[in-house]
């Protein structure tokens, strides 16, 4: 087994090559005895400052080495590209191809056997998964949890609040200091989002799929129980490496059709599309934007968690976690096994939810159908989703007309305008916005009502763009619109006061103008001048593919053919 080692090909050898791979390594106090004698583990860690989420990772990582060691491994821990959400602009979906390269070569470049993936901030996770799968080693995914819940003058915050606070301090209901004092009370503690949003959408994801132990999408990060997780993950790995376990016998397409009903069990964000599809991509699973439809819609809600419901990822956690649902849900999922070996039914079997406030059974969930839905017609003939779950029922079935803004810099500056002529029945429309238009596919698709709207009582509109919406977001947005915009799609010809028809139940989105019109529109339409000539973000705008196949570029899929490792020196 040991000469077989793909560390072996650095650790192993004699000579000049072979003292160089030690002598440097060595001087970070390594005993010669652990060359050549152990599988490499690489602990790929996302820890940075400027991903607060991600801030507690070099601690947690200690844990993982902790288990490597007990397990007969070799940790060697290294960064990579970490994506704040927060903090980074435009938005880090710019950055998640370019993460995913960076893990890529760093695994590939490198004496590793195995690797464990430190995970938590929303980009943080499918950067690193679409890394690794191109290079296909065992790996193992550790996500750092979410924070624990906001407290403000005795009330639960959170990130979904964001959004309806910000609201109310524009219509002056709350005041500029009480907005800010509720920023302290809000991060409390370490860990990412404490909604399902993206990050808890993405841990789920990750346990789903089978790349992680069982219970790692829902302990708090601050709860101890999340180190004995990373410690125990890191005796796995070394296991998986002694089994030749990697990521391709894991995430079989048994695997990312179990994903998709996990995450309508839970409504899981939109964004989980797109990630998925980047994934699939990546390790040559043939996966069709239709099937998160097929697959997802029809499968119930069984958890009662913001942004749709009431709940916070603690008290999912404290109620039975992700293993909980799953097993709930196992007769609609299928065995294909995970990183230990073992199916998520077979891990899950002997969880049970504690609190059926907030993990429900099959057979009285939160809500029938909650899956995402994909819309298809002239509007998006390569698709368009939408999540029924954070939506308003009044809505799935809408004709009004267009209010358009051409991009987000544009909705900005009209939609308080008191002559806007928009009303309860408006669709809202917002164009370049998506992979190529933004560039980076903005999470800008739940466009807030305006003042005049708000004041009179209305919540919600129909509104449609080819952007992202933010996992703790909610309203009756259809998302994703392929082809976007900005590549010439339908979407980059519609104007004020076009009628545009929404049928979610018949899976339709339409613009009510005849085959004539549309092509005489796009006949004079131009692509909007992104003022970008080099670097990275040309790159990405020349090579990235539209939403419906999960805004890789277009040269990432698969995996790469094993490239010789050659000695240097
Ligand atoms: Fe990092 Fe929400 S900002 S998970």
């Amino acid at each position: 087994m040991a000469e077989k080692r793909r560390s072996d090909q650095w650790f192993k050898k004699d000579g000049r090559d072979g003292f160089i791979y030690r002598a440097w390594m060595k001087n970070q106090g390594i005993p010669d005895d652990q060359f050549g004698t152990k599988p490499v583990i690489g602990i790929c860690n996302t820890w940075s400052e400027l991903t607060p989420c991600n801030a507690h990772f070099r601690e947690l990582a200690e844990s993982v080495k902790r288990g490597v060691i007990e397990a007969g491994g070799f940790p060697v821990e290294f960064p990579v590209m970490s994506l704040g959400e927060t903090l980074m602009k435009p938005t880090t979906m710019l950055y998640r191809n370019l993460a995913s390269m960076d893990v890529e070569e760093s695994i590939r470049a490198n004496p590793l056997d195995g690797v464990v993936l430190m995970c938590g901030c929303d980009k943080t996770t499918p950067s690193l998964i679409m890394g690794a799968a191109s290079v296909d080693l065992p790996t193992i995914v550790v996500s750092g949890g979410a924070m624990l819940t906001g407290k403000y003058k005795g009330k639960d915050l959170a990130t979904s609040d964001i959004w309806r606070l910000a609201d109310k301090q524009a219509l002056g209901e709350i005041t500029t200091e009480e907005f800010r004092e509720m920023e302290s009370c809000f991060g409390r503690s370490r860990g990412h989002c404490m909604v399902m949003g993206t990050a808890s959408t993405m841990a789920v994801m990750t346990e789903a799929l089978g790349l992680s132990l069982p219970t790692n999408a829902a302990i708090p990060a601050a709860d101890s129980r999340r180190k004995v997780l990373a410690q125990l993950s890191g005796r796995e790995i070394v296991k998986m490496v002694e089994e030749d376990r990697k990521v391709s016998d894991v995430l079989t397409k048994e695997a990312f059709e179990n994903a998709i009903v996990v995450n309508s069990a839970v409504g899981g964000s939109s964004n989980f599309v797109v990630h998925l599809l980047a994934i699939a991509g990546r390790i040559g699973i043939d996966l069709d934007l239709k099937e998160f439809d097929t697959i997802g819609s029809a499968i119930p809600l069984l958890t009662n968690l913001q942004p749709a419901g009431e709940f916070f990822m603690e008290d999912f956690y404290y109620a039975g976690g992700l293993p909980a649902v799953i097993r709930e849900l196992s007769s609609h999922l299928k065995e294909t096994p995970s990183v230990n070996g073992h199916s998520i039914i077979h891990n899950s079997a002997q969880h049970e939810s504690y609190n059926d406030q907030v993990i429900a059974s099959l057979d009285s969930p939160f809500q029938q159908d909650a899956g995402i839905v994909v819309v298809y017609g002239n509007l998006s003939e390569d698709g368009a989703v939408i999540k029924p779950a954070a939506a308003s029922e009044s809505l799935m079935v809408h004709r009004g007309k267009a209010v358009v803004f051409e991009d987000i810099e544009d909705y900005h500056k009209r939609i308080n305008d008191p002559d806007l002529a928009i009303d309860a029945q408006s669709v809202m429309v917002l164009k370049n916005s998506g992979p190529k238009g933004y560039p980076g596919m903005a999470e800008v698709g739940n466009m807030a009502l305006p003042k005049k709207l708000l004041e009179q009582g209305i919540t919600d509109v129909v509104r449609i763009s080819d952007a992202r919406m933010s996992g703790t977001a909610f309203g009756t947005t259809v998302l994703h619109v392929s082809p976007e915009s900005a590549a010439g799609g339908t979407l980059a010809i519609v104007q004020n006061g076009d009628e545009i028809t929404l049928d979610v139940p018949n899976r339709l989105l339409q613009l009510e103008l005849s085959d004539e019109e549309i092509a005489a529109r796009k006949a004079d339409w131009t692509p909007v001048d992104l003022g970008v000539n080099r670097g990275y973000i040309q790159m990405y705008i020349n090579h990235v593919e539209q939403a419906n196949k999960g805004a890789d570029l277009d040269f990432l899929r698969g995996k790469s053919v094993d490239m010789k490792l050659r000695d240097s020196h």
